[in-house]
């Protein structure tokens, strides 16, 4: 790692920033991260609007938040998590809740893993903490869905400790800042990242300024593209800034070529409605609802049909769909699709438990996985399933 700090910008360094000792090196860039958040960082969160008398965060706000901060942008989340809020008032009412109504409510976010887990997360919550809230990062990382840098963000927030956050946006800061070149998505880079990140942090009172002041700095000022470096309270010492290499860095994650899967989604249809399995709550598109589908690299009429009555449906005309691609993380899913007239439904069809007839021009509300939920509203368009 490349510690070249204080770089040479004598005059520019103020106070502390000159001293070579870790700690007080720490407290300086904490000093100008916090000093910034409170001028021009951000306030009007909704999640920051539900501090008690004594100014401290609600620690269910604050959780939802983070996880549907996790990988959703602050624009779109504000409109999920008040609407969440008005459907699950507090822990115990999530808890109580049915999950396909936790998915209702998450339809639409996408990475529904996310949903499953804070729905568990809260029952465990009132299980084992009679609804109350643990304080500390170690115990809310035990919770499903609470990574380590989730949990400091919580309770740095509501309850100052002094937690290291390390999510995108500040490996972005910290890998620009100090000059560390690498993927941070490798193992070695990340331990570093860490222990960097926690010889920052400022003491407990300015820790909620702190760790807000980093997310608003990562999102705001030192963006990954054409970040704002004049505007930057971390600009004197940044080596991107001083080397030119804010484009460079973070280091991007090696090319690895993914594997390339084929599969056959199968749509039975019958009075302008198409069928979707309810999937198994662990998996690719666990509790949500998709087609049937059909592992197979090239599936003839024939073969399609079998596979169906195998799961007891009779099926007369077919039709196929266009095809799509969808890259997951490990692979990319090649999807051929086929809408089949349906000529007797499964005995079990409306068992609402392993699935439910869907009309393509009302998708609103159902839990459906981004590429389906495309797909489907391609199918509104391009047929008339009368
Ligand atoms: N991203 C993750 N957590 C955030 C927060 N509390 N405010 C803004 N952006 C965030």
């Amino acid at each position: 790692m490349n510690f070249q700090w204080p770089i040479s910008e004598p005059d520019a360094l103020q106070g502390a920033a000159k001293t070579s000792d870790p700690a007080q090196r720490g407290n300086d860039f904490a000093h100008r991260v916090v000093t910034w958040q409170l001028r021009a960082g951000r306030h009007d969160l909704p999640w920051q609007a539900s501090a008690n008398r004594d100014g401290v965060a609600n620690p269910y706000h604050v959780w939802l938040s983070e996880i549907m901060l996790q990988q959703t942008q602050v624009a779109t989340v504000v409109a999920y998590f008040q609407r969440f809020l008005e459907h699950f008032a507090n822990v115990q009412a999530l808890a109580k809740a049915e999950q396909s109504e936790v998915l209702a409510q998450w339809s639409g976010l996408g990475y529904y893993a996310r949903a499953r887990n804070l729905h568990r997360a809260a029952q465990q919550l009132v299980h084992d903490y009679g609804a109350a809230f643990p304080t500390t990062q170690a115990a809310w990382q035990a919770l499903p869905g609470v990574g380590r840098s989730t949990a400091a963000a919580i309770t740095s927030f509501c309850f100052g400790e002094r937690a290291a956050i390390l999510d995108g946006n500040v490996k972005r800061v910290l890998t620009r800042h100090f000059g560390v070149q690498g993927f941070p998505g490798e193992k070695k880079i990340e331990t570093q990242l860490w222990q960097l990140a926690e010889s920052l942090l400022p003491s407990a009172n300015e820790m909620p300024a702190y760790t807000q002041g980093l997310m608003d700095l990562g999102a705001t000022l030192c963006r990954r593209s054409k970040p704002l470096c004049g505007e930057c309270p971390l600009r004197a010492t940044c080596v991107a800034h001083r080397d030119g290499l804010t484009a460079q860095l973070p280091s991007p994650r090696p090319r690895m070529a993914t594997p390339t899967r084929s599969a056959t989604l199968l749509l039975p249809w019958q009075n302008g409605k198409v069928w979707l399995q309810r999937r198994p709550p662990n998996g690719l598109w666990g509790g949500l609802l998709a087609p049937l589908q059909l592992d197979a690299e090239d599936a003839q009429d024939a073969k399609i049909q079998a596979f169906l009555l195998r799961h007891h449906w009779q099926i007369g005309r077919q039709y196929a769909l266009p095809s799509f691609r969808h890259a997951f993380t490990h692979f990319t899913l090649l999807a051929k699709v086929r809408v089949c007239e349906v000529l007797k439904p499964a005995p079990d069809a409306e068992n609402a438990a392993l699935g439910e007839w869907v009309d393509p021009y009302h998708l609103h509300n159902l839990p459906l996985p981004t590429p389906i939920r495309r797909m489907l509203h391609g199918l509104s368009r391009s047929v008339h399933c009368g």
